[in-house]
């Protein structure tokens, strides 16, 4: 297999021709689709090629002509997925007629079938699977498309912008004509074709313009649709209002569907959505699911001006859009729900998700500098560290002034197709503050680790405070980052101290000194506040100053982390006292800092629910340098047990207050966080492993008349071996599998069990709901079992085969969600020998298949290189 080709960030170039206009037509039948595609090309002055590049991947050429007149094949080569076309005037219409079959593209790139409906995805390349085009976000055209289905299929027909036109063929066809009045990049462009409901409704801008929202859906599902539409015109009120941002066109449309490999796609007035980010109700949606719905929603609302107005020059600058509207959509978030809660988070799913990425061998910047397959850098550092560098600009220069930095952005680079750098100098303008040396963190990957001392003067009572960075910077100019650090300090009796113009340090150098004057003898210092970086601190607390912490700060995030180190370094040294052969047992200290949580009765419940839950496998997996599989099993469970038991009284009360309440079901943070914390009580209520409490939650799962309670109920009973665990499996099943949301739920609760066996796995593919051509499902299933931290790494390597065996099969067909598998194995340093060299190995078998795509090959070569 030739090694496939790395692309640089430095070596972008424009390209040899802009493309003002595409005029599509798709000729849609049963086993082929034509695509007539008739564009309007110039030269582009500032560049001397002379050769028009198009992209194109499985297509068939039928014709090709230049301003009319067919192209004589000595001017054209299509090869390597590259159309060249040579001899060209400055300026000229080329038209293309080629020819594919979408009901064989299993990839969800480019346009492919969903259940019965037919869809496009164009982010990042999918457009060259549906015309030859220069598929780069530096070319920005304007797009008009015509669709010819049959009827009765495809009553549906649907493309971005206005609608100009229906019009009724012969032999039962019919046609729809959509022209979008805005340039925009390929990857924006979107085709719905199919059978569908539509829910409607409509939006007044603030400068009195009526937009007409759509929501198509599978027939039938409607009615799960109203959550959806009251998130859209959230989100269109919350960017006019926050922002001053409102929407361009007369016609917003979302279409939900089955199949999909992301959760959703921001194309232009014509939003395609995964089923699970649409469809919400009492009955078959969680609490959870409910706020990812209109997170979602929210962040596709929100990239038509951070995305689609402004767009990304290269595929480097993704989080140009992605960093900056997951902050945008997460400050939604909070804006409509609780903040500190939804801080906390989005912290833990950063700590979770990004920090052990940074570590791994796939660790990059936010702005990555080569990548051989551009669908592996849709990371949780592009997205979710690219959110918190945005939110770091936010911190330093303050909400006014970042107001006026994003509205110097939009004024300067309106229709334009941009860098970060852009980004970074529009907010640095407009605040008045010099951010080169902030910009450091945009070609910076790893996680930065502050180490701090604190010395104390009892004569003169100063504090002071000294900070190290352990960063090696990727620059020539700068040795360290530019970090605001938020301080506080809390008084021996847990009272917040003033710390004025100290509350938020900006670390400039490697090592930085800070004194504090007139500070009481035993005063305990609480860095990064809020998370105002998205780095590690090193410092040495003891027990006691931990608990203060956790009890008296006044920053959520301090007491929500310092809970995190309290409850960790209880399950180390439970840890430890297994593997030494001792009987371990909790410690008294422990459980008072944990009764202070349970018995604090001004948080949110939400944030209880947060503070009591303990840390998972995979995240200590991760987060320490030695892990024990079983050691860390035995001392979870030990944990639990030993909370249950001294804490009993005071679930049981809170559980039947709970259920005696009877509220009506309604999402809102106070009763989000009352359904959070009932969870939390219940699962640690089951490891008292008592049969009449199963037999309440078994009753409890039959007649709850909401998903996140009867979802609760499940967790509890499947998670512990009971007469009714089987029968609660089941009785949910045959409930739900009509629905393939609810299944999708089943079954990644079906992989969660320490004793799931590659049997089991392969009973549950067999099932008639199950289909791996479905990216969800496949999630569900495989993605699910592969972070299974425990049965993963089994050590007869059973774990590592069937997830070898499974990347390798999903690779030939959709090479995106295969590769997203293979990440979950990322870990091969942290694994004792024997398990190393069978991961290792059957890895290799697989990179050595020679059948391999970009995207499997790309990861697989990093995990075991
Ligand atoms: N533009 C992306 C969707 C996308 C990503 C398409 C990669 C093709 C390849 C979209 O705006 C997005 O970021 N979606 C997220 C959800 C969001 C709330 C972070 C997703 O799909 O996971
Ligand atoms: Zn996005």
């Amino acid at each position: 297999m030739d090694k496939p080709k790395e692309i640089f960030l430095k070596d972008y170039t424009q390209p040899n021709f802009w493309c003002e206009e595409v005029e599509l037509e798709f000729d849609i039948f049963d086993e082929e689709t034509f695509v007539k595609n008739t564009s309007r090309y110039k030269v582009n002055e500032s560049t001397d090629g002379k050769t028009l590049k198009l992209n194109g991947v499985d297509l068939e050429l039928v014709s090709i002509s230049v301003n009319g007149e067919p192209v004589s094949e000595d001017r054209y080569h299509y090869d390597n997925n590259l159309l060249e076309v040579s001899e060209l005037p400055s300026e000229f219409e080329l038209c293309t007629k080629v020819r594919f079959n979408p009901y064989k593209n299993f990839t969800g790139e480019g346009l492919y079938k969903s259940g019965s409906i037919l869809c496009t995805q164009c982010e990042a390349e999918g457009f060259r699977r549906i015309t030859f085009h220069q598929d780069r976000p530096d070319v920005m055209s304007k797009f008009k498309t015509k669709i010819i289905a049959d009827k009765k299929r495809f009553p549906i027909l649907l493309s971005n912008g206005n609608l100009l036109e229906r019009v009724e063929l012969d032999e039962g066809r019919h046609s729809a004509t959509w022209e979008d009045p805005f340039n925009k990049p390929c990857y924006l462009f979107a085709l719905v074709a199919g059978d569908l409901e539509k829910v409607s409704d409509t939006y007044k801008t603030k400068d009195g313009r009526t937009v007409e929202l759509e929501i198509y859906v599978d027939p039938g599902n409607g009615s799960k649709c109203s959550y959806a539409m009251e998130s859209l015109k959230k989100s269109m009120k919350w960017d006019e209002e926050r922002f001053g941002l409102i929407y361009d066109l007369d016609i917003y449309m979302i279409v939900a569907v089955d199949s999909f490999n992301m959760g959703a796609m921001e194309n232009k007035g014509l939003n395609i959505f995964n089923s699970h980010y649409v469809l919400a109700s009492k009955e078959t949606a969680t609490d959870s699911d409910f706020l990812g719905v209109e997170a979602v929603i929210g962040h596709e609302y929100f990239h038509n001006w951070t995305g689609n107005r402004v767009t990304c020059r290269d595929w480097f600058q993704l989080t140009l859009k992605e960093g900056l509207t997951v902050f945008r959509d997460q400050e939604f978030s909070s804006d409509m729900n609780s903040r500190a809660v939804k801080r906390i988070e989005d912290i833990a799913r950063l700590k979770v998700h990004q920090f052990p990425e940074d570590q791994s061998s796939l660790s990059h910047p936010i702005q990555p500098k080569s990548y051989i397959e551009i669908n592996n850098f849709y990371t949780a550092t592009v997205y979710e560290k690219g959110a918190e560098v945005i939110r770091m600009i936010h911190t330093l220069i303050g909400e006014k002034k970042f107001r006026a930095g994003i509205d110097l952005y939009f004024e300067r680079f309106d229709g334009q197709a941009v860098t970060c750098e852009d980004f970074v100098q529009a907010m640095s303008d407009a605040s008045g503050v010099d951010l080169t040396h902030f910009k450091v963190w945009y070609d910076q990957n790893g996680t930065p680790e502050i180490s701090i001392t604190t010395t104390y003067d009892e004569e003169v009572k100063n504090l002071t405070i000294e900070f190290s960075q352990n960063v090696k910077t990727n620059n020539s100019e700068f040795d360290s980052l530019h970090i605001p650090l938020r301080l506080e300090l809390i008084s021996n009796e847990g009272k917040l101290l003033d710390t004025s113009d100290h509350s938020l340090l900006e670390l400039k150098n490697k090592t930085e000194k800070v004194v504090l004057t007139d500070i009481p003898k035993g005063c305990i210092p609480a860095f990064n506040g809020g998370f105002t970086a998205p780095i590690k601190i090193n410092f040495d607390y003891s027990e006691r100053a931990l608990t203060l912490l956790m009890k008296s700060s006044k920053d959520f995030y301090v007491r929500y982390d310092a809970a995190e180190q309290v409850k960790e370094s209880e399950i180390k040294r439970l840890v430890d006292s297994i593997k030494a052969n001792n009987s371990p047992v909790v410690s008294e200290s422990f459980l008072s800092a944990y009764k202070s949580i349970i018995e604090d009765g001004h948080i949110d419940k939400s944030f209880k629910a947060h503070l009591l839950a303990l840390p998972t496998e995979k995240e200590l997996f991760h987060k320490w340098d030695s892990y024990s599989f079983e050691g860390t099993k035995k001392a979870l469970r030990i944990l639990k047990t030993s909370i249950a038991k001294e804490f009993k009284g005071e679930f049981e009360s809170f559980v039947g207050d709970f259920l005696n309440e009877k509220e009506e079901y309604v999402v809102n943070p106070v009763q989000v966080g009352k359904r959070a914390l009932f969870n939390q009580c219940i699962s640690f209520l089951g490891y008292l492993d008592d049969s009449s409490f199963f037999k309440k939650m078994y009753d409890l799962l039959v007649s709850a008349d909401n998903m996140t309670i009867e979802f609760g109920a499940l967790k509890v009973l499947l998670s512990h071996e009971s007469e009714y665990s089987e029968k609660a499996s089941d009785h949910f099943y045959q409930k739900w599998k009509h629905e393939t949301l609810v299944t999708q739920k089943w079954l990644t609760l079906s992989t969660q069990s320490e004793l799931v066996s590659v049997t089991k796995l392969e009973t549950l593919e067999k099932l008639p709901e199950y289909d791996e051509k479905v990216p969800n499902l496949v999630r569900s299933l495989i993605g699910a079992f592969s972070n299974n931290i425990f049965a993963v790494n089994s050590k007869d390597g059973e774990g590592y085969k069937f997830l070898a065996r499974k990347i390798q099969e999903i690779d030939s067909f959709n090479p995106q969600i295969a590769a997203r598998i293979a990440k979950n194995l990322n870990y091969i340093d942290k694994l004792d020998g024997d398990r190393a060299n069978i991961l290792r190995s059957e890895l290799k078998k697989v990179l050595e298949s020679g059948k391999l795509s970009n995207d499997s090959f790309e990861v697989i070569n990093a995990i075991v290189s």
